[in-house]
């Protein structure tokens, strides 16, 4: 079989973590692994080193597409960035393959999906999520049918003091590079309530502000580095300290300026904290959800209700058995330790997650799913076989396209809108230019 030909642009952590790395060793029979484009030549060549190869690295995309001719692009640069290489590749004959968000902005959405269009080529977004074995067994439990028709679902995604507050320190804390939070992060748990319960977003009202971030308090230095608040800051992190972020970042920044241990109280943060989001769906369910980015555990909870019960389910991803004011100390003792069973004594780590059934007119049914070793739940491992290798029966429809990938992020794009006017927004109207 002849093995496929990939080429990455942004070559981040996640672009050598979750693609570079894997492509040239479990996926080597399958892949071959081209070409890298970025605009820092120090983090591709740190690729290089990392993967043990000698990849083609180029500046410019156009060059790269012409000199190593990829099959696939894999985008993995800032959010901000994805839809000009998108729609380049895909004009230029590419399939692509897109980390979330797909983009960041209706207008950037409606480019992709009619680039696509004309293309007859295909993107795909990486939802890692859906392919958790704990997502996928809530899908199923959904499809067989138990929940009846979906009334509403309610949602609340935790994020801790050292997940959470990254997000402050970097490109992410500026809605023009992230769509901030709501498009971000909460991507990915939009696209698990449309997977689920198998509706369109239609209408969307929400809330956002900045509580504790950004100009919430005096910032110390512009960044961690030589911060005077060093001994008192309980989020200053030393980017030096560990070897694989000093030569990615701080090593790499004399090439673009990219700071990447930014002070989490910086005043241009202009991204929200704390958001609630309402939507109504095509078919009638209705979603509220919540994303807390300033929170003491990490985690999400979430229960489904429909005309024949209720499904209640959650993950706790991280707790801290005590008070751990330095950062350096905390992740120390970040533990998948679940907060509620901690409160009556027992800090054992979690091994099972749980989704409960409670059927209408009483009674429970418990269904354990055992926890998988691997990124996001086991998602990511998952996702890269159903990627990569050719085959695999998707019965789930776990593999997600561009629709899905719109159909997401356009729920945060009009949270968005919805936070600036005070007023509801029609999702279809927003994508379609018409709002
Ligand atoms: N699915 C997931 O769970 C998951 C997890 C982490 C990151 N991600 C996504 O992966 C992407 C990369 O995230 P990361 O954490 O690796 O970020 P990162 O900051 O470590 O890497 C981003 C890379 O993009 C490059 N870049 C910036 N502007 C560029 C441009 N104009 N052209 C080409 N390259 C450019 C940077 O130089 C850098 O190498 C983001 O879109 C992020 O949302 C997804």
């Amino acid at each position: 079989m002849e093995k496929k030909r990939y080429a990455i642009v942004g070559l981040g952590g996640r672009g050598i973590g979750m693609f570079a790395k894997p492509l040239v060793t479990e996926y080597a029979d399958v892949a071959e692994l081209v070409g890298f484009c970025d605009i820092n030549p120090m983090r591709m060549e740190v690729g290089n080193r990392r993967i043990g190869k000698e990849v083609s690295c180029y500046t410019d995309f156009d060059k790269m597409l012409d000199e190593t001719n990829p099959d696939t692009v894999i985008v993995t640069s800032k959010d901000c960035t994805h839809d000009k290489y998108i729609v380049r590749a895909l004009e230029r004959g590419r399939d692509v393959i897109t980390e979330k968000p797909m983009t960041i902005n209706d207008e950037k959405c409606r480019a992709i999906l009619e680039a696509e269009k004309k293309s007859g080529k295909t993107l795909k977004v990486t939802f890692n999520y859906r392919f958790a074995p704990y997502s996928t067994k809530i899908k199923e439990l959904v499809k067989s049918g138990i929940l009846g028709d979906i009334y509403s679902v309610e949602f609340h995604w935790y994020l801790d003091t050292i997940h959470g507050a990254d997000y402050y320190r970097r490109w992410h804390g500026k809605k023009e590079n992230s769509g901030g939070l709501l498009v971000h992060k909460s991507t990915h748990h939009f696209d698990l309530v449309n997977w689920f319960i198998e509706e369109e977003p239609e209408k969307v009202f929400a809330l956002g502000s900045r509580r504790f971030y950004g100009n919430n308090r005096e910032a110390g230095n512009a960044r961690c580095l030589g911060c005077a608040k060093k001994d008192t800051c309980e989020f200053y992190w030393d980017i030096a300290a560990n070897k694989g972020t000093k030569e990615l970042y701080l090593d790499a920044e004399k090439a673009d300026g990219y700071i990447r241990d930014g002070c989490v109280f910086s005043p241009d943060i202009n991204i929200e904290d704390t958001m609630s989001v309402l939507v109504k769906y095509d078919k009638g369910a209705q979603l509220s959800y919540t994303l807390s980015s300033h929170m003491p555990f990490e985690g999400w909870d979430m229960a489904i209700n429909g005309s024949k019960g209720r499904l209640e389910c959650g993950v706790a991803e991280t707790y801290y058995e005590r008070d751990a004011r330095k950062l350096s100390e905390r992740t120390s003792i970040r533990k998948s330790i679940d907060r509620r069973k901690a409160a009556e004594g027992d800090q054992s780590s979690v091994t099972t997650d749980t989704i409960r059934f409670y059927p209408m007119f009483g009674g429970v049914e418990v269904f354990n799913v055992d926890r998988v070793k691997g990124g996001h739940g086991g998602g990511d491992e998952r996702l890269k076989d159903m990627l990569f290798r050719g085959g695999i029966p998707d019965p789930l429809d776990h593999l997600a396209g561009s629709w899905q990938g719109a159909m997401s992020i356009m729920i945060g794009v009009s949270a968005n809108r919805s936070i600036a006017t005070g007023l509801p927004v029609n999702l279809k109207e927003l994508l379609k230019g018409d709002a």
